[in-house]
């Protein structure tokens, strides 16, 4: 799926603007007096943050928190230099709530069972960009859900051609499956924003929803499901439904079947897919799934899916990324030093700490560095060749925890 071949498109040059919350500037003037900011670049820089305090132009220093670049395809030069792009602007202003959280009182406890976020929320600002996996997985993603909110647009009858809204991704723990549905949610907020006003974005808590001690869970999936269909009569609001961990559906349909259970929770299980297929007939749904155990998960939710995604382990050039991130990030709050001149990203010893931590998950690859602090240097400030040796100390360690033990590891013990 990844190396499929798209046909060439002329050089696009696709430019994300978040406009700072409070300028009252009109998407035209921004565009205006960013088209001639980057006229006079002699390179642009592609896929890397510019903060609008960067900018030359008072203004947009006044307006813009940051701007990001990016041509289409898989290409990955670093910058472009092209005479006259065709520039395509999506500029948009970023909600500062937080998440709200629906509970259910059991027994005593307040149960989550949804979290509700406004798109393009500030928490997952720049999410997209600090997710890395293989060339094409997140490019095919975007694809995939531009063309079926196209056919969906264009009401492409899903009799003659299948085409779900549901998308699933499947693999271990904390390769970043939960990470990519939100951040691929607010990305589509933001390249959609000429069809929507806003997106909207509501994780189900499965296990709270299927916890075999739950008896209203019944009750729970309707009004669940009610309260969506409110936000999806909304034609201008986007709707993303992320339902994290779908294999507590497949547990649920397995207790049942193993006559532990009352036949309360296959009555639960299906009445959530008869929903889901219900709500897919909205031109404005978009159903995201993570599963960490791909074999158990439930059947008729993978065969309702039509994007099914592996999302394995980092390769060692997403290593690379995610280790050069955290590393520019500790740069720029001053804890770790550069002597002038270095070319880090590319030494020797960083690439030799990336082959050595192949196999480990995103997840743990983005401890390494704190760890390395924590264990070894604590308070002192250090420079980029001795942070780099303890950050050695600290995969070895992390490696021997491993070894022979990656189910507590999977598990989160960490
Ligand atoms: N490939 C990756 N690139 C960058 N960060 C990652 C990657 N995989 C995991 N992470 C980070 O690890 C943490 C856990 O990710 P999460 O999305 O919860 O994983 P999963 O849902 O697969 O268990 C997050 O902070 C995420 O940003
Ligand atoms: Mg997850």
């Amino acid at each position: 799926m990844s190396d499929y071949d798209k046909v060439e498109e002329a050089e696009t040059l696709n430019i994300e603007v978040c406009q700072n919350v409070h300028s009252m500037l009109s998407t035209e003037e921004i565009e205006n007096l960013i088209s001639t900011e980057l006229n006079m670049l002699e390179d642009i820089p592609l896929d890397t943050i510019i903060y609008g305090t960067d900018l030359i132009n008072q203004v947009l220093k006044d307006h813009v928190e940051s701007i990001i670049c990016y041509t289409g395809g898989k290409k990955t030069q670093k910058c472009i230099k092209i005479q006259k792009p065709i520039l395509h602007f999506y500029v948009y202003k970023l909600t500062m709530e937080s998440a709200a959280t629906e509970t259910m009182e059991n027994g005593g406890t307040d149960l989550p069972i949804s979290s509700h976020w406004i798109l393009p929320a500030k928490e997952f600002h720049y999410l997209w960009n600090n997710l890395y996996f293989k060339p094409g997985v997140k490019e095919n993603l975007l694809n995939f859900v531009e063309t079926a909110m196209l056919f969906s647009d264009h009401e492409v009858n899903s009799n003659i051609i299948n085409c779900n809204k549901v998308v699933l991704l499947h693999g271990p723990p904390g390769t970043g499956k939960t990470s990519l549905c939100k951040a691929l949610a607010q990305k589509m907020t933001i390249l959609l924003a000429n069809r929507f006003t806003h997106g909207e974005l509501v994780e189900i808590n499965s296990h709270s929803l299927f916890s075999k001690w739950f008896s209203e869970s019944g009750k729970l999936v309707m009004q669940l499901f009610s309260e969506l269909k409110n936000l999806l009569e909304n034609p201008r609001a986007f709707v993303c439904i992320l339902i994290d961990e779908v294999e507590s559906l497949a547990h649920t349909r397995k207790a049942c079947s193993n006559g532990t259970e009352p036949t309360d929770s296959i009555r639960v299980v299906n009445a959530l897919l008869t929903q889901l297929d219900q709500i897919k007939r909205y031109p404005n749904v978009l159903i995201l799934t993570t599963s960490n155990l791909s074999e158990t998960i439930d059947i008729a939710f993978i065969d309702r899916a039509d994007i099914k995604q592996y999302i394995g382990h980092p390769t060692e050039e997403a290593i690379h990324q995610i280790y050069t991130s955290c590393l520019e990030e500790l740069i720029r709050t001053k804890l770790v030093e550069l002597e002038e001149n270095t070319e880090w990203a590319n030494i020797w010893q960083l690439q030799q700490l990336c082959v050595l931590s192949i196999g480990l998950s995103g997840r743990c690859l983005k401890k390494i560095p704190f760890l390395t602090y924590a264990f070894h240097l604590r308070k002192e400030k250090c420079t980029l060749p001795k942070f780099l040796s303890a950050m050695r100390l600290t995969i070895d360690w992390q490696l021997k925890q491993n070894d022979g033990n990656v189910n507590i590891y999977d598990a989160e013990v960490l």
